[in-house]
């Protein structure tokens, strides 16, 4: 249903992006996992079509992309600003079905239904700026699941609330991910998030960003905030993914690499993973 190719972006001289590759099927939830910095966004924001690629192309469901489509939502890392402040939480979520051609009553009662999915009914009448941070995301995601896009795009949608909210957080994107089918893209810098909710996790390698490599997640579909997390299989990915995401080399690679290569090794995980705890 997605199909990046040869995707490539520079702002200005500074190469981004380089050689992207990446297919996303109907239905799968695809984590994409890397450092701070390594144009995570920026691929985002090429597949929403808010900014075009300077190589390579995006594909959805059939049609190259070229300004944002019809069939998208994305949810951005900062809810503070994907609100409307003079909006009630219920317009607010209703607001981009106008593009789907309901009418009034239908909007708001789809609102409200999605609003009952993460929990906030009660706050539909009040403003955004009434809501803790936490509730702010999650009228971003109603918002994002009341439209029923083909495709959900997700930008650290959790970077900025607290533990226990993003636990809850994560675990309904599962739920929404399991009940409607809908396909999600979702980037973190989170190493264990990238493996909780993934049913593959695309790693990213940066200066230029580029795909690392892509690992199946072999966890059973009903996953469970301690359980999974406790799973040896979980434990085996997470230390998988952190290694490549720092860089170091694979366990399954001939074990022939001299003491200074793995010296070099240890000095790329520790340059790579310092900006990525900011
Ligand atoms: N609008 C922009 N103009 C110029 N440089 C940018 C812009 N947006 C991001 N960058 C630079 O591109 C690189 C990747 O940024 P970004 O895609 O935000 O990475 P990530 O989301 O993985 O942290 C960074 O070096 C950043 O400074
Ligand atoms: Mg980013």
């Amino acid at each position: 249903m997605l199909e990046i190719s040869g995707l490539g972006h520079a702002y200005g001289t500074h190469r981004v992006l380089e050689g992207i590759d990446l297919k996303v099927g109907e239905g799968e939830l695809v984590t994409i996992v890397g450092p701070s910095g390594c144009g995570k966004s920026t691929l985002l924001r090429c597949i929403a079509g808010l900014v075009p690629p300077t190589e390579g192309k995006v594909v959805l469901k059939g049609a190259p992309i070229d300004g944002v489509p019809d069939d998208l939502a994305v949810v951005f890392q900062d809810y503070s600003r994907s609100l409307l402040p003079w909006l009630t939480v219920r317009d607010n979520v209703a607001l981009p079905l106008r593009r789907r051609g309901l009418g009034k009553a239908e909007r708001r009662a789809q609102a409200v239904k999605a609003l009952a999915s993460v929990g906030l009914e009660d706050a539909a009448g009040k403003y955004p700026w009434q809501l803790s941070g936490g509730m702010q995301q999650r009228v971003s995601i109603a918002r994002a699941l009341a439209y029923k896009p083909t495709l959900m795009l997700m930008d650290e949608p959790f970077g900025s609330v607290d533990a226990q909210t993003r636990e809850d957080l994560e675990d309904l994107v599962l739920q929404v991910h399991r009940a409607e089918g809908m396909t999600i893209l979702l980037v973190t810098h989170d190493i264990d998030e990238s493996v909780y909710l993934g049913d593959r996790v695309v790693v990213l390698a940066r200066n230029p960003g580029r795909v690392r490599d892509e690992l199946p997640v072999t966890l059973p579909a009903g996953r469970d905030q301690i359980g999974t997390r406790a799973d040896a299989e979980f434990v085996r990915l997470r230390a998988e993914v952190g290694r490549l995401v720092r860089g170091v080399v694979k366990d399954s690679e001939p074990p022939d690499a001299t003491d200074a290569e793995d010296a070099d090794a240890e000095a790329v995980a520790t340059a790579v993973e310092e900006p990525a705890k900011k």
